[in-house]
């Protein structure tokens, strides 16, 4: 199926969906691939790399700070430039739509010797950063963004960030967040004396241990929820050496579910990453009654990677929230959809995040799923939704908002495939995460088409 040159999808009714795949490079290793490549004190070859457009967003930033990048499909060579290596942009940086692009360059920029602006979509620059020019500020920076009346204590994109010399702190942070806290990391591998981080839960650990890995001076405590960079008597030098990016569980989620709804299905995902700060859809599928098998057949830069079958199953309702709410932020929109088909009610909970994601994604599934017919009620932090296996309900077609967020989005499309009538996606954002989403479907029986 060719999607790249259609905005839009048409989705009908699947027959079961067969076969085994493989997913693009997960999105959060890539953009830290990227980043952290650029750093290294030398050449740098990533495998697996996401080509979604929120990566092409890192690497478009990075060219624009004198980093040379060649993109060869999942391939990439990016010439490491050093800690003190990149050079100032001549125009303001373009994030795009990624909220981890504009967050780890900013805390990098923050210790660089000169000014960037940064700015991004229509959604990005509705997207909070105060949380991260407070800290930053703290440590020396200069940052401004634009305000709000709305809401005058925040700070928007575009962001224009002083850099310069920085101190350590001790941050506490106010939510759990890896792009905040990869951040204050970038920033605190430039400053004078120790940067220590705490988190209130524990976001997903991707810079930890791909910093790590390439020799950064910095220890991690999972259980104390702190990260702790101290680069006192090191040489300032990260080990260049080949990046392996597993594949992305997120954009398995929606291939995993929709096997999971589509009555007989039986599919085989390969080369997943499972680190555990990002399986909780895993867990809550699981919980939920899902028939997944999930095997690690290896490690890419300290990340455990692996198979996924998911076969058809009867899934019912549960309470999804804390913890296991955290480990699953981004599959929210995924588990949405296996929850409308679940018997009885699956209630969603702490995930005020989800209001300033790349949309509201509270409201819109929300909005999603009450245009399906499924009964849902809307939650300051969460939502709750009554499924229709119970009920026997069905489920109507029409027309999805994606509202610039891909993973509404995709979830629209998965909720086609046992919708009643046609469901419609305009489908410019998917490629944010999925460029291949239809594609991998399709050749899976699913039915998508280009329209
Ligand atoms: C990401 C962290 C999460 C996640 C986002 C990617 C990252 O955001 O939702 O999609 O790559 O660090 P927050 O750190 O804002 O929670």
């Amino acid at each position: 199926m060719k999607n790249v040159d259609s905005p839009t999808l048409r989705v009908h009714r699947s027959e079961p969906l067969r076969g085994h795949c493989r997913v693009p490079g997960d999105k959060s290793i890539s953009h830290r691939a990227l980043l952290f490549g650029a750093l290294c004190d030398g050449p740098v070859q990533i495998d697996g790399l996401g080509s979604g457009g929120d990566n092409l967003s890192t690497a478009r930033a990075l060219a624009a700070l004198g980093v040379s990048i060649a993109l060869d499909g999942d391939r990439a060579r990016v010439d490491g430039v050093g800690l003190g290596g990149l050079a100032p942009a001549l125009e303001p940086l373009d994030c795009g739509n990624s909220g981890t692009t504009i967050r780890l360059l900013t805390g990098l920029l923050a210790g660089q010797p000169f000014t960037t602006t940064l700015h991004g979509d229509a959604s990005l620059v509705r997207r909070p950063m105060r949380r991260l020019a407070t800290p930053l500020r703290q440590m020396g920076a200069t940052i401004d963004g634009r305000t709000d009346s709305a809401k005058p204590d925040e700070i928007y994109p575009p962001l224009v960030v002083q850099g310069g010399r920085l101190r350590g702190i001790r941050a506490v942070l106010p939510v759990a967040s890896a792009q905040l806290k990869s951040a204050l990391v970038l920033a605190g591998l430039q400053a004078q004396g120790p940067t220590e981080i705490l988190e209130p839960g524990l976001s997903r650990d991707h810079t930890e241990r791909m910093l790590r890995y390439l020799g950064a001076p910095l220890v991690a405590d999972p259980v104390a929820r702190t990260v702790r960079v101290d680069p006192t008597g090191w040489d300032g030098r990260l080990r260049a050496g080949p990046l392996v990016v597993p594949g992305d569980l997120s954009s398995a989620a929606f291939v995993i579910v929709a096997a999971l709804i589509v009555p007989d299905s039986d599919v085989t995902i390969e080369g997943v990453g499972l680190n555990p700060t990002r399986a909780g859809v895993v867990e809550a599928l699981k919980a939920m009654g899902a028939d997944l098998t999930v095997e690690v057949t290896g490690q890419a830069m300290g990340e455990p990677v692996g198979t996924i079958r998911a076969r058809a199953s009867r899934l019912r309702g549960i309470r999804i929230e804390g913890d296991l709410a955290l480990r699953a932020i981004d599959e929210v929109p995924a588990l949405a959809v296996a929850a409308a088909l679940a018997e009885g009610e699956t209630v969603f909970a702490d995930l005020k995040e989800l209001r300033v994601k790349e949309s509201d994604r509270i409201a819109a599934l929300v909005r999603e799923l009450g245009r399906a017919g499924v009964f849902v009620t809307e939650q300051p932090d969460g939502l709750t939704i009554t499924g229709v296996a119970g009920n026997g309900g069905t489920l109507a077609g029409g027309l999805v908002q994606p509202m610039h967020d891909h993973r509404v989005a995709m979830s629209g499309a998965i909720l086609g495939l046992v919708a009643d009538a046609e469901t419609l996606i305009p489908a410019d954002e998917i490629a944010t995460s999925f460029p291949t989403f239809g594609d991998v479907l399709t050749a899976l029986g699913a039915a998508i088409a280009a329209a």
